[in-house]
């Protein structure tokens, strides 16, 4: 990481003084950049001049008493406390009092940190997100003893990086860290409930809610024991909040040394960095016509299965298939109101979805969910069939998501727009978590959480009281005022 921020400084025309214990990594550091820089000439986004300039503001020390000059001190070291705590302390005496000390830490405490040096007032968070010279975003954490003026040179800093700041207070796992743990835990969860399995809910989170990404890709990618270790930390430090518990599945992949795309294995098997059989892409091609009659509840697709030329029945008890919403209960409960349950199937959409989810209740017949997936076919979208269970997928992850960046929000950790922000450029959401919820709707975001705790009868689905009180008030997010 010190290799890249020392870059991203020198291409915006800072003189940078690049140290490591290292001189072996300091040498790296230098051929990565040169690397870098030449790629980047190639491809015309700058000159070769401009990447002569650049590498010649970059001096290598390894020595740490030649940062004396400084104005501002990025450390970039191992995430140990120990290990930063004896830096700092000879940073503190070496570097000059006006000079200010930032640390890119991603799990450590900010606060304590600046407790470690002479000079808290002048310790701020710099957390740039890995490949610096490639991600926009950088988080700018003010300690519990971060001045005010620190803050605001470290976020001017950040600007004349080129680089995106947003502000966010010293709480475990800063925005991003913290507000995108349900993205693969609440996955991880589903798999274990066995309501879907691994490439359904990547297939599902991808083409229906428009990640790039599905949550077990994205653990492969980073590496299931760096997800894993966030996750125990930021548990930890939160002292056990059980929004935050890491699930026993990540734990025996970790214990088994199945990482991810670095062992060649992890959720999926992996050759030459590709998925083996996989990624599962979108169903080919429409399906078709259904004899059934249809009988649908609510409005949402009644207008596309007119024109799709469906046969719809006025009411249930003449249908030979009954199209229930099963997001807020499961088809099972959905489908006791029915006479003959065999017939209802459950499904779920998000706003907009080009997939659906389909789940077949415990009594629903194997012709009936069969005909459903026909069904949705014939509307041109695509289909995933999984097993019964409140919120299904992508709601239930979205929900938890946005459940988490409503709990930050509340708690002052940054704004409505910094949250949406740091979730999209440090970790690629297509939305903001706050805007998924305005576009979702506040109230049924609650719904869905209140429908998870109730039927899961835990605590880590209990809504944050903010989305209560926008729901009682008929507010959304992009409606508050002091966001
Ligand atoms: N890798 C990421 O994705 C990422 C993202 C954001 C933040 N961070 C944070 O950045 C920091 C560094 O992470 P990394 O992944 O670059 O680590 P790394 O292990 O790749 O690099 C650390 C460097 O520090 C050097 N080093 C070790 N002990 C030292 C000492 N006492 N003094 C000076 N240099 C020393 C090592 O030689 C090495 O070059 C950590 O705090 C980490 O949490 C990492």
């Amino acid at each position: 990481m010190g290799g890249g921020i020392a870059q991203v400084a020198a291409v915006a025309g800072f003189d940078v003084l690049l140290y490591d214990l290292s001189p072996e990594a300091l040498e790296r550091a230098r051929g990565r950049m040169a690397d870098f820089l030449a790629r980047a000439v190639e491809k015309g986004r700058m000159t070769a001049a401009e990447r002569e300039a650049a590498l010649g503001r970059v001096a290598v020390t390894d020595r740490l008493t030649g940062l004396a000059a400084c104005d501002l001190v990025i450390e970039a070291a191992p995430e140990d406390l120990e290990l930063k705590r004896g830096l700092f302390r000879e940073l503190d005496a070496i570097c000059r009092p006006a000079a200010i000390l930032a640390t890119n830490t991603s799990s450590l405490s900010v606060s304590e940190i600046g407790a470690l040096t002479g000079r808290p007032e002048r310790l701020v968070g710099l957390h740039f997100f890995n490949p610096a010279p490639l991600m926009p975003l950088v988080e700018v954490i003010a300690g519990s003893q971060t001045a005010q003026a620190t803050a605001d040179a470290a976020f001017d800093l950040v600007v004349r990086l080129g680089k995106t700041p947003v502000r966010a207070k010293d709480t475990p796992g800063f925005i991003v860290n913290r507000v995108n743990r349900p993205f693969p835990g609440e996955a991880l969860r589903i798999v274990g409930e066995n309501v879907a399995g691994v490439a359904q809910v990547d297939r599902i989170m991808r083409l229906a809610a428009g990640f790039r990404m599905g949550p077990f890709e994205l653990m492969d990618l980073v590496g299931l024991d760096v997800n894993f270790a966030v996750n125990q930390s930021v548990f930890r430090q939160f002292f056990e909040e059980p929004r935050f518990r890491p699930h026993p599945i990540q734990a025996r992949m970790v214990q088994a040394g199945l990482l991810g795309q670095k062992t060649g294995q992890g959720f999926y098997r992996y050759e030459g960095g590709r998925i083996m059989g996989g990624p599962v892409g979108p169903s080919p091609e429409s399906g078709p016509q259904v004899e059934s009659r249809v009988w649908i509840d609510g409005d949402r697709w009644r207008e596309a299965a007119r024109t799709a030329g469906c046969r719809l029945a006025a009411e249930p008890a003449g249908a030979d298939l009954v199209l229930v919403e099963a997001v807020l209960r499961p088809t099972t409960e959905a489908a006791a109101a029915f006479d003959r349950p065999e017939r209802v199937v459950g499904s779920g959409a998000l706003p907009g979805a080009r997939l659906v989810t389909v789940a077949p209740g415990m009594r629903t017949a194997p012709e009936a969910w069969q005909e459903a997936f026909r069904f949705f076919r014939s509307l041109g979208l695509d289909v995933e069939v999984t097993h019964d269970g409140t919120g299904l997928v992508a709601e239930r992850i979205l929900c938890c998501v946005i459940n988490e960046a409503a709990w930050a929000l509340t708690e002052g950790v940054a704004s409505r727009e910094h949250i949406d922000t740091a979730m999209k450029l440090g970790t690629g959401y297509p939305l903001g978590p706050l805007e998924w919820a305005d576009r979702i709707g506040v109230a049924r975001v609650l719904g869905v959480l209140e429908a998870l705790q109730r039927d899961l009868g835990e605590d880590r689905y209990r809504p944050a009281p903010l989305l209560r009180r926008l729901a009682a008030a008929g507010l959304s997010f992009g409606a508050l005022m002091h966001g």
